[in-house]
Order: C-alpha cells, then sequence, then structure tokens
C-alpha cells in the first residue's frame, strides 16, 4: 500500500473509495479469475456507473467492497481501502467481520440486485428499515418511529405501510424499501446494483432523481451498475466499463460515452437506442476480440 495513505486519519486528496489491481478466483480454482486486476476510484459526492454484459463481474466486484464474496470465493490479489471522514482510511479487505460489521449499513450500504431475496418475509418492513438505525445508531421509541415514516415518506411510500409484510407489497415498493433501508443511516458510500432494472419507467425517474438528491445533501459516493446507458447519461461523472472480469475502458461520462475508445464500449454503445429512434441498431460485433485473442496467442507462440 502506498505510504501516504496508510495514516488512519481522513486525508482529502484519497478518493473515498480506491480498489487497486483487485482479482477474485474461486477458492478451488484460484487460476480461473472472474474479476480481474481491477482499479478504479469514486470520489465523495460522485457517482461511479459500472457496466458490462452479463457474467462480465460487475456484482463480484460490488459484493467485494462490501466483503460479501460468497464462501467460495476469495479476493486473490488488489486492495479495497475506504477513505472515511470519521474512522479515517481503512483497507477493507484486511478487516475482521465484527469490523466489516460496522461499516456495512452504516458506512457503506448496498441495494442488492435481487430486492425480492433481500427482504426477510416474516418481518414487517418497518422493522427491517428500524434494524440498522437500532443496529448502528442506538435508535428506539417515537424517534425510531419517525424516522422510519420520513425514510419511507422519502421513496414515496405511505408510512402506514411500515407494518406491512415484503409479500403485501408490489416489486416496484419492495425496491424502495431496500432502498429506504440502505440510505437509512446516511451512509457515505452507497452500491445500487441494478437497483431500477425492475420498475416501470416512471419510478425509475422518481428512485434515480430522489438517489441523485440524496448524493449531493450527504456528499455521498455512489458505485451503480446498471445495463441502461440512458441511466448512465443521466446519473453518472465516471464510467467504469467491464468485459469478462476486466475493465476495458474507464474515464468521465463525457469521455466514454462521447468518444469511446475500446471497440468494445463502442459496440455498446452502437446497441443503444436513441430517443428517435433513427439510429439502426447493431448487434454486438466481436470481431474485435477475435483479433485481440489471436494477437495474444500469437504472442505467446512467438515467445
Ligand atoms: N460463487 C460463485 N462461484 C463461481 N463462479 C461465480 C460465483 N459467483 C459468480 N460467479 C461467476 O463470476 C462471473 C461474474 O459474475 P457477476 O455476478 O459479477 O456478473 P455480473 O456482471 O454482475 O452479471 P449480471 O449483469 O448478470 O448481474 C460470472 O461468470 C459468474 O458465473
Ligand atoms: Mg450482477
Amino acid at each position: 500500500m502506498d505510504a501516504d495513505i496508510s495514516v488512519n486519519t481522513y486525508n482529502n486528496a484519497v478518493p473515498l473509495l480506491q480498489l487497486s489491481h483487485v482479482s477474485i478466483t474461486p477458492k478451488k480454482a484460484p487460476h480461473r479469475q472472474l474479476v480481474k486486476d481491477v482499479s478504479f476510484t469514486i470520489d465523495a459526492g460522485k457517482t461511479t456507473c459500472v457496466v458490462g454484459e452479463s457474467g462480465s463481474g460487475k456484482s463480484l466486484t460490488a459484493l467485494s467492497v462490501m466483503g460479501l464474496l460468497s464462501n467460495q470465493l476469495q479476493l486473490s490479489a488488489g486492495e479495497i481501502v475506504f477513505n472515511d471522514d470519521s474512522s479515517g482510511i481503512q483497507v477493507l479487505n484486511q478487516l475482521s467481520e465484527i469490523e466489516l460489521q460496522k461499516i456495512r449499513g452504516a458506512k457503506i450500504a448496498m441495494i442488492f440486485q435481487e430486492p425480492m431475496t433481500s427482504l426477510n418475509p416474516v418481518l414487517t418492513v418497518g422493522y427491517q428499515i428500524g434494524e440498522s438505525l437500532t443496529t448502528h445508531l442506538g435508535m428506539k421509541g417515537n424517534a425510531l418511529e419517525a424516522k422510519i415514516a420520513s425514510l419511507l415518506g422519502m421513496v414515496g411510500i405511505p408510512a402506514s405501510r411500515a407494518n406491512s409484510y415484503p409479500d403485501e407489497l408490489s416489486g416496484g415498493q419492495r425496491q424502495r424499501v431496500m432502498i429506504a433501508m440502505s440510505i437509512a443511516c446516511e451512509p457515505r458510500l452507497l452500491i445500487a446494483d441494478e437497483p431500477t432494472t425492475a420498475l416501470d419507467v416512471t419510478v425509475q425517474a422518481q428512485i434515480l432523481k430522489l438517489l441523485a438528491e440524496l448524493k449531493s445533501r450527504m456528499n455521498m459516493g455512489m458505485l451503480f451498475i446498471t445495463h441502461d446507458f440512458g441511466v448512465v447519461a443521466d446519473i453518472a461523472d465516471d464510467v467504469v466499463v467491464m468485459f469478462r472480469g476486466e475493465i476495458v475502458e474507464s474515464g468521465s461520462k463525457a469521455q466514454v460515452l462521447g468518444s469511446p475508445q475500446h471497440p468494445y464500449t463502442q459496440a455498446l454503445l452502437a446497441c443503444v437506442p436513441d430517443a428517435e429512434g433513427k439510429k439502426a441498431l447493431k448487434p454486438i460485433d466481436y470481431a474485435w476480440l477475435n483479433e485481440a485473442e489471436s494477437t495474444q496467442s500469437m504472442a505467446q507462440q512467438n515467445g
């Protein structure tokens, strides 16, 4: 680790989150890199969108930040550094489970890709929203009730629904409950894994607006995973493009969307319909990949 970021004090020069050369492999097959040498940063108050096709390693990258990789997987290389203004700089991948539990939900929160499986069916949504407020901030009684009602209000759900169970809510409402849970403790970093994919476009627009407001009000950083370039255009400051576990391109939104350099990014953008429907949609052409692979294998053969 860099000498000047090992000090356990807040340092404005260090980004809120820094992933350096992160690789993730199955424990039983350490040669099979599911995520390879991934590096990027997120600053406080900024949103980094991660895009890429299904299976490209987006969720594993996000889960590694939370210390929530499945038991069969491991962070085989790299470092994840979190620069929290109250606790100073922490190397997340070196923390114990107990230390991580203090950060999860409080300083770094995540909206999971599958909200239906992330809510407990036997507990009311109000109870589930309140859990992290009690655990991390010691809230209880009327103050807790009022905070739960205000969080539900923020995501557009009537406070009376606090007593509902997850299966009494629609899919979109459950997704909004997940968002209320994630922002309850006003985290410094919010990780959102395709949080609006299951929602209709009007609800999606409301949620994106809400997240953007929270981001600026709380100077929160966001790691936002999405397939949707409309969403990227709307909310990203920076964009990371992943393909088969690796970052093929990253940069500011203007750079990546305005003048994509990598053939895969160019191909992805060529698949996005324009507002007037004038652009002819093209399927992704993987010719560049075949070329890259044959160049690589020739290089290997030659030496
Ligand atoms: N527990 C696991 N054991 C082995 N391989 C896994 C495990 N979890 C994920 N993978 C593999 O790792 C790769 C990356 O998965 P990941 O879930 O990060 O993809 P993703 O980019 O989030 O895709 P999607 O857009 O479909 O959500 C995939 O090939 C997946 O099959
Ligand atoms: Mg995923």
